[in-house]
C-alpha cells in the first residue's frame, strides 16, 4: 500500500492565469494547459443552456460559410454576428432560444462573433472547457479533478478586452481559491480578482456602462444579460472533444 500525504506542504498547487483577449493568447499559452473559454455575454451561457437542455452536442464553427454548409446538410444552426441572429440561421445567440423541446437529442451547429473564435484559438490545449457564471461551481470542481495550470481565455470583443469576461476570471479565482491552493500565474488574474471584488455585490449594476451590455440593450436583449450573470443555473461543463470537434456535456 502506498502512503499518500494530504498535508498542506505536500498538496500540489494549481496555477491559475487569465488571458484577457484572444490576440494575447500566444503570450499566455503553455503546453498541457486546461483552457476555460469564457464569453459571458452570451456564447458561454448559450452553449451551457443547450447542453443543459439535452442537446447531444454543440458543433462550434468559426465562420459563417461553415455554418451555412452545415445548414444545407439539414443541421440545426445557431448563428450570431454583431449581437444579431444571422438571416440563414434557425436561432441566434440567446440562451432562451434553445429550449429542451427544441434541442433535446439534437446536435446544434453554433457560430458567434467572438466566443467561437476564442474556442478556435484554444482548441489544441490539453483540455478545453466552456465556463461562465451559470456553471461556475461545477466548472471549478471539474478543473480541480485534473488540471495543473488553468488559463481563463476571455473572448472579448474583436480582440479588445471587455469587463465582463475579466470579471468572470476574478470570480473564478475567488471560487477556486476557496476550494484549493492556487498560485496566480500573472498580474492578469490579480487584476481580474481586484475587479471582481469591486463588482461582486451587484455585477449587473457594475456592468451597466460596459460596451457589450449597451449593445445587448440596444438589441432588446436585456433579459439575456441578467440571465448570463446568474450563478449556478446549470450543472454541465461543456468539454471540447478534439477528434470529433464537438462540445459535449461533461
Ligand atoms: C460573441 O460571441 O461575441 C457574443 O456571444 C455576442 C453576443 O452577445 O451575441
Amino acid at each position: 500500500m502506498t502512503n499518500v500525504c494530504y498535508c498542506y506542504l505536500c498538496r500540489k498547487k494549481m496555477i491559475l492565469d487569465l488571458c484577457p483577449s484572444p490576440a494575447l493568447y500566444p503570450f499566455y499559452q503553455k503546453e498541457d494547459d486546461t483552457v476555460v473559454v469564457v464569453d459571458v455575454f452570451r456564447a458561454s451561457a448559450t452553449i451551457c443552456a443547450m447542453l443543459q437542455n439535452g442537446a447531444a452536442a454543440v458543433i462550434p464553427v468559426a465562420s459563417i460559410e461553415e455554418a451555412k454548409q452545415y445548414k444545407s446538410q439539414g443541421f440545426m444552426v445557431g448563428a450570431e454576428r454583431k449581437t444579431r441572429k444571422c438571416d440563414f440561421a434557425d436561432f441566434g445567440n440567446s440562451p432562451f432560444d434553445y429550449t429542451r423541446e427544441i434541442v433535446a437529442g439534437r446536435e446544434v451547429v453554433f457560430t458567434t462573433t467572438n466566443g467561437t473564435m476564442a474556442l478556435e484559438m484554444g482548441r489544441d490545449s490539453k483540455q478545453l472547457f466552456i465556463g461562465t457564471f451559470s456553471n461556475i461551481d461545477v466548472l471549478a470542481e471539474k478543473c480541480m479533478e485534473s488540471s495543473e495550470r488553468i488559463v481563463v481565455l476571455c473572448a472579448g470583443w474583436n480582440n479588445r478586452v471587455n469587463v465582463e469576461d475579466t470579471l468572470f476570471g476574478g470570480a473564478f479565482a475567488e471560487q477556486l481559491s476557496e476550494k484549493t491552493d492556487i498560485i496566480f500565474g500573472s498580474d492578469a488574474i490579480r487584476i481580474a480578482l481586484a475587479l471582481w471584488h469591486q463588482a461582486k455585490s451587484d455585477p449587473l449594476a457594475y456592468l451597466q456602462q460596459s460596451e457589450h451590455y449597451q449593445r445587448l440593450i440596444n438589441n432588446g436583449a436585456t433579459g439575456d444579460a441578467a440571465y448570463c450573470l446568474e450563478q449556478n443555473t446549470v450543472s454541465v461543463v461543456p468539454c471540447y472533444h478534439k477528434e470529433e470537434k464537438k462540445l459535449r456535456a461533461k
